[in-house]
């Protein structure tokens, strides 16, 4: 791993374990994309530069110079000035013109990786790391633009950012600051997205390119359920060990962009960074921009490498909590059990039958504070409701920890309703147009996060009752997206930074959690999984994955959300049948099985359910005790996928010392007149002797990779099983 600059062929070369990505510089200073790809020993050439083909380089031929910046591939492209591909950097100055153009100014290479203010980002200590910055200047605007790219080895990823400072004396308005770019050459690409809505995120998504552009974007003040902060373009035939994946993701949880553009010339332009609509930033001379971080990935393997990677990444250098390793409780939460119609006495009763079924946590959801008996009032009055928590919250907490169970609290902490006795006090608090009635959703408004005092009540309503009962675990929720954009706040020329403002607000308010209750357990949530994204990984080690419980809907929701994340990030409970969203009926076990592939806990009245799954529930939570470590820190490999070629799921994750394997199939749909199912099982030593738990059957890890392994005498629809190997014999 390393990163090196070859001040005679004007090359900058930076190494991972098994990718290189070269950036060269022409004569005039454009910083110039060479190669992004498999590892590369010693360079001779920049080459792929092209310089020395037409149109050249305007030094040479000032009388063709767009013809140049519209070919030229660019590192960071500038807007306004001839390169008509998306640009990323879109700057005008006091006189209304846009129009930058920037240049190699000087560089530094550094171990280890700052951080970003404001910003989540990725960390990694000087031996993990190395960072280069590159820094360029518009000597027209005095303006520097800082791009930043740190290598992360053993992960094969490479982080960017950039930063924009002002030196001159004019107030610059920046109008698009995206934080990546790729400029290659078109192999055929595909373009794989995530996309979905609510109680369907992240489902996987293949198209082949087009000329033109195309990728997918939020603009919902989310990062959202219908799209996904992510892009990776694919060659043809790419399966999950085989062909070239090129993967982007954005550390963000706002509005942002992902787009591929295929030019004239066969090139392909990929960008991802915060959406450039309703995004506009005064920079005042002195002051500074910092975009957020970009991760790119590129994986020769297919797009299990790449999932594998992504995986270690996040775990390694992006969740900071204390528990991305340790045990997590397996919590009950009570919102599908009760919904609003709550009380103390209904809560302990819950919390009496868990603790004798070998459930860890109690989780208080949505109802429990102001007037709140539905969802059409009381967002920002964060006390206690003692109509229904008759004693008190800290003396509910009491009890429960009393009964011997741990106790987590629900918080929607940047929402406020018109029925909430803050609103009544301070109208001017809710985002919204002056002069037009905002719209709700869910009968709510959102806080105008942008304004120091908000967000130090909103912390403040959080913290003063953490402060007062030993409460372990807090769902922060965000139950509606973001429009009707105005701040009573801000100047009139900066209304147009309230959506990323809104974002940094959140950050701020997360970091002050995070510190003063270092041992708190935080699990994002956005009405189900809607700000799912690495930016909200950075505070909470786990995240509410959908509103969607049914285990036959979760396999599609959580391969989607597996494709990047490790599965100790990503909330999933077992629920009750028939499930709430689509009443489906799925065996107790299948719905253990497939949370088991996520944080796992319960999501359902265990005073109400039958006697047999209420007895399934201790062999449950054993199972979940036995797996979790492996299940949070191995290789997850994906199997099989349910489609209408193949009725059945299938995934795996195998210990990293390929000691053990773990591995979930579900029978979605039974097949008449069909025989055993041969899967394959990959991942582990080949050599090794592996012992099948409960048949004591034994297998090498090569026949398991390559001749299979057959699937018999499973009946009926929603079926599953788990296998456990472990290794006999080295
Ligand atoms: C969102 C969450 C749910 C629940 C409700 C409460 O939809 O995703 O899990 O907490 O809000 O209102």
């Amino acid at each position: 791993m390393g990163i090196q600059f070859d001040e005679k062929k004007q090359l900058f070369k930076m190494d991972t374990d098994h990718t290189t990505y070269v950036i060269g510089l022409s004569p005039e200073g454009y910083v110039g994309h060479v190669y992004y790809g498999r590892r590369l020993g010693k360079l001779c050439k920049n080459a792929l530069l092209r310089m020395e083909e037409k149109p050249f380089t305007p030094s040479v031929n000032k009388r063709d110079k767009s013809a140049f910046l519209d070919f030229y591939p660019m590192e960071y492209p500038t807007g306004g000035i001839g390169d008509y591909r998306e640009s990323c950097l879109d700057v005008r100055n006091e006189r209304g013109n846009l129009g930058s153009e920037i240049f190699y100014k000087s560089h530094t290479i550094r171990k280890g990786k700052p951080g970003l203010k404001g910003l989540p980002a990725s960390f990694g200590t000087e031996d993990e790391t190395e960072t280069l910055e590159i820094i360029c200047e518009d000597p027209i605007l005095q303006m520097e633009v800082h791009l930043s790219y740190s290598v992360f080895g053993k992960e094969d990823v490479i982080t960017r950012n950039v930063r924009v400072s002002n030196h001159g004396e004019e107030t610059l308005r920046l109008e698009k600051v995206y934080s990546a770019c790729l400029d290659m050459d078109d192999e055929d690409f595909e373009m794989l997205t995530l996309c979905g809505s609510w109680g369907r995120e992240r489902h996987i998504q293949r198209a082949r390119i087009q000329r033109g552009r195309q990728g997918t974007a939020s603009l919902r003040g989310e990062s959202s359920h219908q799209e996904h902060p992510f892009l990776a373009l694919v060659t043809p035939e790419t399966t999950q060990e085989t062909g070239q994946v090129y993967g982007m993701h954005f550390v963000y949880s706002g509005n942002f962009k992902a787009q591929v553009e295929l030019t004239q010339y066969d090139k392909v332009r990929m960008v991802l960074g915060i959406h450039p609509e309703e995004f506009c930033w005064k920079l005042e001379p002195g002051c500074e921009f910092q975009a957020p971080e970009a991760v790119l990935v590129y994986s020769a393997e297919g797009i299990g490498k790449m999932t594998r990677n992504l995986h270690d990444f996040y775990r390694n250098h992006m969740i900071r909590s204390k528990y991305l390793y340790k045990k997590r409780p397996i919590l009950i939460n009570n919102w599908e059990a009760t919904y609003f119609d709550f009380n103390s006495e209904k809560l302990l009763s819950i919390a009496r039958e868990a603790k004798k079924a070998g459930i860890e946590m109690l989780v208080m959801d949505d109802g429990w504070f102001g007037k709140r008996n539905s969802d059409n009032c009381s967002l920002g009055d964060w006390y206690v409701n003692e109509e229904k928590i008759t004693s008190g919250l800290a003396d509910l907490v009491k009890q429960v920890r009393e009964i011997g169970l741990e106790f987590g609290i629900w918080f929607e902490p940047e929402m406020i309703s018109p029925d909430s006795d803050l609103y009544r006090a301070h109208p001017d608090w809710a985002i919204r147009i002056p002069g037009r009635e905002p719209v709700q959703s869910r009968e709510q408004y959102v806080l105008d996060l942008s304004r120091p005092e908000v967000r130090d009540y909103a912390y403040e309503s959080v913290a003063k009752i953490l402060r007062c009962a030993p409460i372990s675990y807090v769902k922060w929720d965000m139950n509606r997206q973001l429009c009707d954009m105005g701040s009573a706040y801000l100047a009139q020329d900066q209304q147009q930074e309230l959506f990323h403002r809104y974002v940094l607000g959140v950050y701020e308010m997360q970091e002050r959690l995070v510190t003063e209750f270092p041992d708190l357990l935080l699990e994002n949530c956005s009405g189900g999984g809607a700000r799912f994204d690495p930016g909200m990984l950075y505070y909470s080690p786990q995240i509410w994955c959908s509103d969607d419980t049914d285990a036959i809907e979760r396999l599609r929701i959580q391969e989607g959300t597996a494709l990047l994340y490790p599965l100790s990030s990503i909330g999933a409970h077992v629920s009750d049948c028939p499930n709430h969203m689509v009443g489906r009926r799925t065996p107790f076990a299948t719905r253990g099985n497939v949370a088991l592939a996520g944080t796992f806990g319960y999501e359902l009245d265990i005073t109400k359910i039958s006697e047999e799954e209420r007895g399934q529930i201790p062999g449950q939570a054993a199972l979940c005790r036995r797996y979790q470590s492996l299940i949070q820190t191995g290789d997850y490999y994906r199997i099989a996928s349910w489609s209408l070629k193949s009725p059945y799921d299938c995934w795996e994750v195998v210990s990293k010392d390929r000691t053990e394997a773990l591995v979930t199939y579900v029978q979605v749909l039974a097949v008449p007149n069909s025989h055993s199912t041969k899967i394959r099982i990959p991942g582990l030593n080949p050599d090794g002797v592996y012992m099948l738990e409960k048949t004591g059957e034994c297998f090498t890890g090569e026949e398991l990779a390559y001749c299979g392994f057959l699937i018999k005498d499973l009946n009926g629809d929603f079926q599953s099983r788990l296998y456990h190997f472990s290794l006999v014999q080295e």
